[in-house]
């Protein structure tokens, strides 16, 4: 099957290609990226990890990421989509990120709904899961805003840096 790109007002949402692997370090490697996101590399080699993760989603059908770019240049913004889909359950783990350089321009606000309507419609899905550490309010405010509810917080769950870490759970329901 065809790979499905998308797009929006202002962004196209695209297959990565082995060329985007600089742009993907960048950007999970970055401090203010990487601050509250479960994954992140500490070289080009590791990141070719991330690449073939997406690619392997696609030709497992456990899940979707798009590169997201803008439409007038071309120009890479950051990364949206879905991991851990349970065709059985109609369910899947949404993921987003920006390089920082792109925050506060509402990429969330248009992308997020852009990719979760793909979702509903050609992955079936009922239920769409963000798993957000309770920290990072830019995300909670973002996914708030385009329809996530916030259904509870999984209490020192996960140690990040060392820490313990709360998890809060949102979802969004077709
Ligand atoms: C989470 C993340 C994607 C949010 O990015 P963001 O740019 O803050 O979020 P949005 O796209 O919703 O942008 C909203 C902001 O853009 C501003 N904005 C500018 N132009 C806009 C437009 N055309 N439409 C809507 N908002 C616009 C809004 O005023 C808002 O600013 P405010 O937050 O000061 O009120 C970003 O912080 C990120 O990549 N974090 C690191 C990765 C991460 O933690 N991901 C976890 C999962 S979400």
């Amino acid at each position: 099957m065809a790979f499905p790109s998308l797009q929006s007002d202002r962004l196209v949402y695209r297959q990565f290609q082995a060329e985007d692997l600089e742009l993907v370090f960048y950007g999970l490697s970055h401090p203010e990226v990487i601050r509250y996101y479960g994954v992140s590399y500490d070289s080009l080699e590791a990141t070719k990890e991330q690449l073939a993760w997406f690619k392997n989603l696609e030709e497992t059908k456990t899940g979707l990421w798009w590169a997201i770019c803008r439409k007038e240049d071309g120009v890479f913004v950051g990364a949206g989509g879905f991991n851990d889909w349970s065709h059985e359950h109609q369910k899947a783990e949404v993921g987003f990120w920006l390089l920082p350089e792109h925050w506060g321009k509402g990429y969330l606000q248009e992308g997020m709904p852009t990719i979760c309507q793909y979702a509903f419609e050609r992955m079936n899905l009922h239920r769409i899961e963000g798993f957000v550490v309770d920290d990072n309010q830019n995300c909670r405010k973002a996914i708030e805003k385009v329809g996530y509810k916030y259904e509870g917080t999984m209490r020192d769950c996960e140690v990040k840096d060392g820490k313990f870490i709360s998890v809060a759970i949102y979802a969004l329901i077709r």
